[in-house]
């Protein structure tokens, strides 16, 4: 039996966006504003140019929520980390480009921590890298923008990824969730569900805009165009 059902589609806000003088009550408007999950974007000012926040901020947001938090590592050394970010984490997810020393290992430490495990791509890497390792994740986040920062534009040719992606675990019987991540809004969310994505990542779009309801709203109903 899969851990995974990848047949709803969930909404993810990003704190990224968020107002972090008052993070509890922005948690609170996405969670009220019926929220699935909430993304936590991590940036070590090394792997990717910003740095944002680490597992003492996580830590914090998961007294304050009821919300499932979906760890996004963009760090140069997740295996060196990840274990800070156990406790707080409903899933944790390393990029197949860091320099962790084991792949494989870090995501098998990962789910033997009891925490889903997901494997991220940036824009320039392709989805032949994650074949080797997509019966052993539980999510693959494909990038939409270069990591870093938020605010930026769709690459809509990162759409071809998530077709394939969704052939792949047909083709070999797998359970995973596509998770898509920067530049989405209502048309990109539904382009990416047509697509085969179930996870939408949105910061901006949603805490770009005043009333968080609304805004998640727009992205789901994007998901009535999901045929299965
Ligand atoms: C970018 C982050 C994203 C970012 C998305 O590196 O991984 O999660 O917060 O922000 P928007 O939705 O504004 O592109
Ligand atoms: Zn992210």
């Amino acid at each position: 039996m899969s851990r995974v059902d990848f047949s709803r589609v969930l909404i993810a806000p990003s704190i990224l966006a968020a107002d972090f003088a008052h993070l509890a009550d922005e948690c609170g408007s996405v969670e009220r504003g019926g929220a699935d999950w909430l993304h936590m974007d991590v940036m070590d000012g090394h792997f990717v140019d910003n740095i944002s926040f680490g597992p003492a901020v996580c830590d914090a947001v998961k007294k304050v929520t009821r919300l499932p938090l979906d760890v996004h590592l963009m760090i140069s050394h997740p295996d060196h980390y990840l274990e800070r970010f156990v406790p707080c984490a409903f899933n944790i997810t390393i990029h197949l480009e860091s320099s962790a020393n084991d792949i494989a290992a870090t995501l098998r430490r990962i789910r033997a921590a009891g925490r889903l495990a997901g494997l991220s791509i940036r824009p320039a890497t392709g989805v032949e890298a994650l074949e080797p390792y997509l019966d052993q994740i539980d999510l693959v986040l494909v990038m939409t923008v270069e990591p870093g920062f938020g605010g930026q534009a769709f690459m809509p040719e990162m759409v071809a990824k998530i077709r394939r992606l969704a052939e792949l675990r047909a083709e070999r019987g797998l359970a995973f969730h596509i998770e898509v991540d920067g530049g989405i809004h209502a048309p990109q969310a539904r382009e990416c569900i047509e697509a085969g994505a179930n996870v939408i990542v949105a910061g901006t779009s949603v805490f770009g805009q005043g009333d968080r309801a609304a805004a998640i709203q727009a992205l789901r109903g994007a998901a009535a165009c999901r045929i299965s």
